[in-house]
Order: structure tokens, then sequence, then C-alpha cells
């Protein structure tokens, strides 16, 4: 790659990420460019959430190098603050604080990160709801709202100090079909909107599939293919077979323990 292009939005080089004393991951050369979606896809348990946390400096890598936004992730917590504020994270469940309303909700990475004054700040927030499409629910409290309603408030948090890069991790996890489909129109449409670079992990292949640029597949503890959608799609490798069938018995192994050989 020549110096004049822009970095990646993110970029690992012979990345391996160990948790509890063993190597969940190995190997690691990913890149995602700038301003596309890039599906992180995987079975349970294959180490998308794992790769994810080395993204938002949660698990230092073990060894290689990870750099998000052209800076190589630091470990010093006051540089890792000023990292994050630059990249948007859905983790898991919505995480949102049962006694503050959404509007609230929405305000506190504004309240933390920003000084702003209160009318500023009741803009932004009533801003960055309608993006959702959530302006009339800026008074509710999560148990007020639907599964998808408390994901999009959620969404809305995360894109809060228009980070450049978002992190989605299972976005989809307890929606039913339509709203899962709402979520992922979306993600992709304020990916374009706002011109960012969005990394979606999830086991939904085929709702993540039709949004995304880019796509990796990882499994038995590395990456078993990196590619276009339609290239995935038109795969005939076994194990990329297998796990879009979503079939147990194949190459991929389930649950068991991955060597340091096991790439
Ligand atoms: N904090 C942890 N400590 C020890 N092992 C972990 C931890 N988190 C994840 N693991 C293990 O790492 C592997 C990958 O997990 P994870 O990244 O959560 O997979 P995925 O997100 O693809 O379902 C699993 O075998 C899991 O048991
Ligand atoms: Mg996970």
């Amino acid at each position: 790659m020549s110096d004049d292009t822009p970095t990646p939005a993110v970029r690992l080089r012979d990345v391996r990420l160990d948790r509890g004393g063993r190597t969940v991951l190995d190997g690691i050369d990913f890149e995602a460019p700038r301003g596309g979606i890039v599906a992180v896809l995987g079975p349970s348990g294959s180490g998308k959430s794992t790769l994810l946390a080395a993204l938002t400096g949660e698990l230092p890598p073990a060894a290689g190098t990870v750099e998000v936004l052209g800076q190589v992730v630091p470990t010093r917590q006051r540089e890792l603050l000023e990292l994050r504020k630059h990249v948007g994270v859905l983790l898991q469940g919505n995480g949102l604080l049962t006694d503050l309303t959404a509007a609230e909700n929405v305000a506190l990475p504004l309240r933390t990160h920003a000084r702003l004054p209160k009318p500023v700040l009741d803009r932004l927030v009533a801003m960055k709801l309608g993006a959702v499409g959530l302006h009339a629910a800026a008074n509710l409290y999560p148990r007020e709202l639907s599964g998808g309603m408390a994901r999009r408030v959620a969404l809305a948090r995360a894109l809060a100090l228009d980070p450049p890069l978002m992190i989605y991790d299972e976005p989809l996890t307890g929606l039913d079909p339509i709203a899962a489909g709402v979520i992922m129109r979306l993600i992709a449409r304020l990916n374009a909107s706002l011109g960012m670079t969005s990394i979606i992990v999830s086991h939904h292949v085929h709702e993540t599939l039709p949004i995304s640029d880019r796509a990796i597949v990882i499994a038995n503890g590395g990456i078993v293919f990196s590619g276009t959608p339609a290239e995935l799609e038109r795969s005939e490798d076994p194990l990329i077979r297998q796990f879009l069938a979503g079939s147990p018995d194949g190459p991929i192994r389930f649950d068991g323990a991955l060597g340091a050989e096991a790439a």
C-alpha cells in the first residue's frame, strides 16, 4: 500500500488474542477501509466479541498490532478514553440505564465528554433521536419501549459524539424479523449519511450480508474467509458452506479447545 492511501479505519497485523490463558484468535490480518460496512461473521464462540474487545482496547493483543483510526490502540487509560470518544460502540444488550428516559440516556456521553449549554445539549439529543426515528419517544423510559425501539435509543446514544467509526456487536439479538430489518436498514443509512465506517459482528449472516461491503468469517481460531458478500455466497470452501448452512457437521469445530496451531 502506498503512503498516500488514507489509513484504514481499522488495521490488525498478525494479531493474537488470548483470553483466560487460552488463545482465542491467532494470525489475524484484517483491514476495514474507511467509509464502508464490514461484517465480521462466525459461529458462536468463534471469537467475534473477542476481536471487538481488541478494537476498543478492552483486550490488548498478546501479539501483533491493532490500529484504530490510524493509531495503535493505546494501553494507557487516558489515551484510550480519548480514542474511545471517536468510536461508537453498540454492545450486546442495549446497556440503557433503566431509571433514565430515552433522551437522558442519549445525553449521557455528551454530558461526560463535552460541556454544553443545556439548550445545545437538548438540541443535539433531539437530533440524535430524530436520526433513529424516535423523536416522539424522548421522554419514555426503557421499560416503555419495545425491543426494537430500545435498540434504536442505544444506537442514538452510540452516535452521540459523531464517531467516525461504529462497532456493533450482535445488533439483532432478541429482535423479531421486522425490528431486525429496521435496525439493519438504519445502520446502513446512518453509515452512508454520516460518512462513517461500520463494523458489524453478527452470527445473523443473511440479515447482515445485504448491507455489507466486505465480510470476514472467523472460525477455528482465525480468519477463514475475507472478501465481498457475493464472493462469500459463491464460496465452495466446505467450511464456509457449513457455516452458511448453519450445519453442526463439518470442518468447523464447535466449543472445542483451540490450540495455538488452530488457524
Ligand atoms: N473473559 C473471558 N475469559 C475467558 N474466556 C473467554 C472470555 N470471553 C470469551 N472467552 C472465550 O473465548 C472464546 C470466544 O468468545 P467470544 O469472543 O465471546 O465469541 P463470539 O462472540 O464469537 O460468540 C469462547 O471460547 C469463550 O468461552
Ligand atoms: Mg459475541
